[in-house]
C-alpha cells in the first residue's frame, strides 16, 4: 500500500474511483467544484491517493484555504472527496489516509482544518462539529412589516457579474479567500442536469445576490436559496428584499456567520425567525499557532469586555497527544504563548477544546477556564461557494 498524490495520466482513473464511491454522475466533481477539480485550477499536490496492487483504490483531498477573521488570516485544510472503492472498504484505508493529512498538516503549520461529514467517523479522528451560524428566515411577510424598501435588482450572467462579485465580496468580514476565475462560467456549467436547481445572479450597484432555483426555501439543513449576499453598503436586506421582488419568491433562507454582526443586524430586520447552525466540523492541529494568530482579535475583545489580570495553560488531549498554549491576559492586553507558563493547567479533549475555541456546546465549564471564555469563540466562516 503507498499513499501519495494522483498524478497527472490518472485523472480519469482518479475521477471514476470519486465517481463510483459516492455513486455520482459523471462528471460531477468538476462541475460542483470546479475551484478544485476544473481542468484549469486544479493542483495535484492536493489528492492523496492509496495505491494497491497498481490500482488506485481511496482519496482524501487535503485543499488549503485562507480563512479570513476580522482581519486575522489563517491557512485550514479542507478536507474533500473522502472516498473508497465500494469492494475495498473496511480495510482501513479512509483510516491511513487521515492520519496521513493529520501528519501532513502539522508539518505545513496549518492550525486549523474542515470537513462536512459524520460527527462519529470524523470524531474518531479528532474533528468536531463548532461554529455558529444563523439560518435567518425571510418571508414577503416579514420583508413588508419591516418597512424596508426594496432595491431594484437585476438578474445577470455568472462572468458579468464576477467583477462586481469579487469587489462586495470583500464587505464579508469573515470569510475564505475564493479565486473567482476558478468559478469562470459557474451557473452554465448547468447543475440542474446534476439534481441541483441552477444559480442566478441579481446585482444592483450596491451588491449581489447569489440564489438557487426559484421559488419556496427548503429544509433547515439543506442549502438554502440565497447562496451568498454581500453589499459594501452594508444594504443586505434591501438587496434581499429586491431580489425576491425580481424572482417572485416568497420565502427565503440566507446563512449569515453569528459573529458578523453589521450583515447580521441589517438582514435581522428583515428577518421572520431563525435557527443557529454549525459552520461545520473542525480539527485543531496546533492550538498554539491558532489562538496566536487570533492574538489582536483576543487582546481587542479582553479590553472590550473589561477582562482582568487572568492566565490559563490550556492542553488538547487526543489519545496520547497533548496539544498546549498558555494564554496571558495582562492590563487587558493578552499574549499566547507555547510555553506552559501559567499555574492554571486545563486539559480538555482535544473535540471539547474544538467546541470551546471554536464556538458549539459545552456542558459544564470549570470556574478556572470561565474568564477565557468570555473571549471565545474564534469566528470562521466558511462560505457555502467555498465548501469542499
Ligand atoms: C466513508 C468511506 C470513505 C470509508 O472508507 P474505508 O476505507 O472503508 O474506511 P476504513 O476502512 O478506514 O474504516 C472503516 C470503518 O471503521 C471506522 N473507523 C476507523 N477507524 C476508527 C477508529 N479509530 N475509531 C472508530 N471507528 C473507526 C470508520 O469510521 C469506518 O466506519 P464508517 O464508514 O461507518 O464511518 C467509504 O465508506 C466511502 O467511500 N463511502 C462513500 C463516500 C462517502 O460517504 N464519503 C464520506 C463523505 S463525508
Amino acid at each position: 500500500m503507498i499513499i501519495r498524490n494522483v498524478k497527472e495520466e490518472e485523472w480519469d482513473e482518479f475521477m471514476r474511483l470519486l465517481e463510483r464511491s459516492y455513486g455520482f454522475p459523471s462528471g460531477f466533481f468538476p462541475r460542483h467544484y470546479p475551484y478544485i477539480y476544473s481542468d484549469a485550477c486544479r493542483d495535484l499536490s492536493s489528492f492523496y491517493v492509496i495505491e494497491d496492487n497498481g490500482k488506485l483504490v481511496s482519496h482524501i483531498g487535503l485543499f488549503k484555504m485562507k480563512a479570513i477573521s476580522f482581519g486575522v488570516s489563517i491557512i485550514m485544510g479542507g478536507i474533500g472527496g473522502v472516498a473508497t472503492l465500494p469492494e475495498e472498504r473496511g480495510k482501513g484505508y479512509m483510516s491511513a489516509l487521515l492520519n496521513h493529512v493529520i501528519n501532513v498538516m502539522k508539518k505545513e503549520g496549518i492550525p486549523l482544518s474542515v470537513l462536512w461529514g459524520d460527527r462519529q467517523r470524523y470524531g474518531a479522528f479528532g474533528w468536531e462539529v463548532a461554529g455558529q451560524k444563523q439560518a435567518l428566515y425571510i418571508t414577503s411577510r416579514s420583508v413588508s412589516k419591516s418597512g424596508i424598501k426594496p432595491i431594484e435588482v437585476s438578474e445577470v450572467k455568472w462572468d458579468d457579474a464576477v467583477p462586481l462579485m469579487r469587489r462586495h465580496y470583500e464587505s464579508i468580514p469573515i470569510r475564505v479567500e475564493r479565486r473567482w476565475e476558478c468559478y469562470k462560467s459557474y451557473e452554465s456549467l448547468d447543475p440542474a442536469s446534476l439534481g441541483e436547481p441552477p444559480l442566478r445572479i441579481w446585482v444592483s450597484d450596491d451588491g449581489y445576490v447569489i440564489s438557487q432555483g426559484s421559488g419556496a426555501a427548503r429544509g433547515v439543513l439543506s442549502r438554502p436559496n440565497i447562496v451568498e449576499v454581500a453589499s459594501l453598503s452594508n444594504r443586505e436586506a434591501e438587496l434581499v428584499s429586491g431580489f425576491m421582488k425580481a424572482a417572485s419568491v416568497n420565502e427565503a433562507v440566507v446563512h449569515v456567520n453569528a459573529y458578523d454582526e453589521a450583515r447580521l443586524g441589517e438582514l435581522l430586520k428583515v428577518t421572520s425567525y431563525y435557527v443557529t447552525l454549525p459552520e461545520g466540523v473542525f480539527r485543531i492541529n496546533n492550538v498554539y499557532a491558532l489562538l496566536k494568530s487570533f492574538e489582536p482579535l483576543l487582546s481587542s475583545r479582553a479590553q472590550e469586555r473589561g477582562l482582568k489580570d487572568y492566565e490559563v495553560t490550556l492542553g488538547l488531549r487526543f489519545n496520547n497527544e497533548l496539544d498546549k498554549a498558555t494564554v496571558f491576559v495582562r492590563g487587558g492586553s493578552v499574549e499566547v504563548t507555547s510555553s506552559e507558563g501559567s499555574g492554571n493547567y486545563i486539559e480538555l479533549s482535544e473535540r471539547d477544546g474544538v467546541r470551546l475555541i471554536l464556538g458549539g456546546p459545552m456542558g459544564y465549564v470549570a470556574k478556572r477556564l470561565k474568564p477565557l471564555t468570555t473571549l471565545l469563540p474564534i469566528p470562521i466562516h466558511i462560505p457555502l461557494l467555498n465548501y469542499v
